[in-house]
């Protein structure tokens, strides 16, 4: 299957209006969108950030649903598919909740997955670990882990990597990290090549200090581990997110019973 530009799915981003410190309103949405739009990305996620000791799931959920009542008619006037999600904070609070599938997306192989934010600080203790082997447990979600490489104790550690992939969890990288130091670029590009890396992102914010910076990254990756690497990635997010009708594997996630 050859993935082209219609393809490219931009699989974390905080566009949708007043939600959070993302887009302030639908105007400064519609000039993130058309920059993304610019770059070839067809598929944008919307994943506003939801914090589970600071408002309930269905707060949460009616702000979410009136931020995107005032840009989806975006989708059909820029030729974009929008899927709905959320980046959750993970913390005890979560488990509150009976019901988390209305922040996860839908893959197309069934499963439900959740871009999970751990605390910068996390120290991924092996308490830290099991809780989140218990989240996976309980919801029976895969969590995608937001942007890797803001954590010194996960980046570092192949091991732990490793070990969190094969309780079921994704890894996702912002597009910026190639803009950082060369050995951070450099341990990212071989986890890619590993497929210890299942996602990328713009983490974009706003128009100006956080912007949806999509393209660049991609070629860094194109351009070191070739378009098969890219093509993965794209197949990976396309299948998290509901838009493949084929089922196939997505690399290094093992398969679950
Ligand atoms: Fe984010």
């Amino acid at each position: 299957m050859n993935v082209t530009n219609e393809e490219m799915v931009d699989f974390h981003t905080h566009i949708l209006p007043g939600m959070d410190d993302g887009a302030k309103d639908a105007e400064e949405s519609k000039k993130m969108l058309q920059m993304l739009v610019q770059q070839g990305v067809h598929t944008v996620c919307l994943t506003p950030h939801f914090y589970p000791y600071k408002e309930t799931l269905e707060a949460f959920l009616n702000r979410r649903e009136q931020a995107f009542s005032q840009i989806q008619p975006y989708a059909a006037e820029m030729g974009l598919r929008f899927v709905l999600a959320s980046e959750t904070f993970f913390n005890d609070y979560l488990f509150h909740s009976e019901d988390i599938s209305p922040l996860c997306m839908k893959g197309s192989d069934g499963r439900s997955y959740l871009l999970t934010e751990m605390p910068f600080d996390s120290h991924f203790s092996d308490h830290t670990v099991s809780r989140i082997s218990r989240l996976i447990d309980i919801y029976g979600v895969n969590p995608v882990l937001a942007h890797i490489e803001r954590y010194p104790k996960l980046v570092n550690n192949k091991k732990l990597i490793d070990r969190l992939i094969d309780m079921g969890c994704l890894m996702q990288i912002n597009l910026s990290v190639f803009e950082k130091g060369f050995f951070l670029k450099k341990r990212i590009l071989s986890y890619i090549a590993k497929n210890m890396v299942h996602v990328v992102g713009t983490d974009s914010h706003n128009t100006e200090k956080r912007p949806p910076k999509y393209s660049e990254g991609i070629s860094v990756i194109q351009k070191s581990l070739g378009e098969d690497a890219v093509n993965q990635l794209s197949r990976n997010a396309q299948q998290i997110t509901g838009l493949c009708q084929e089922k196939f594997a997505i690399w290094g996630l093992h398969e679950m019973n």
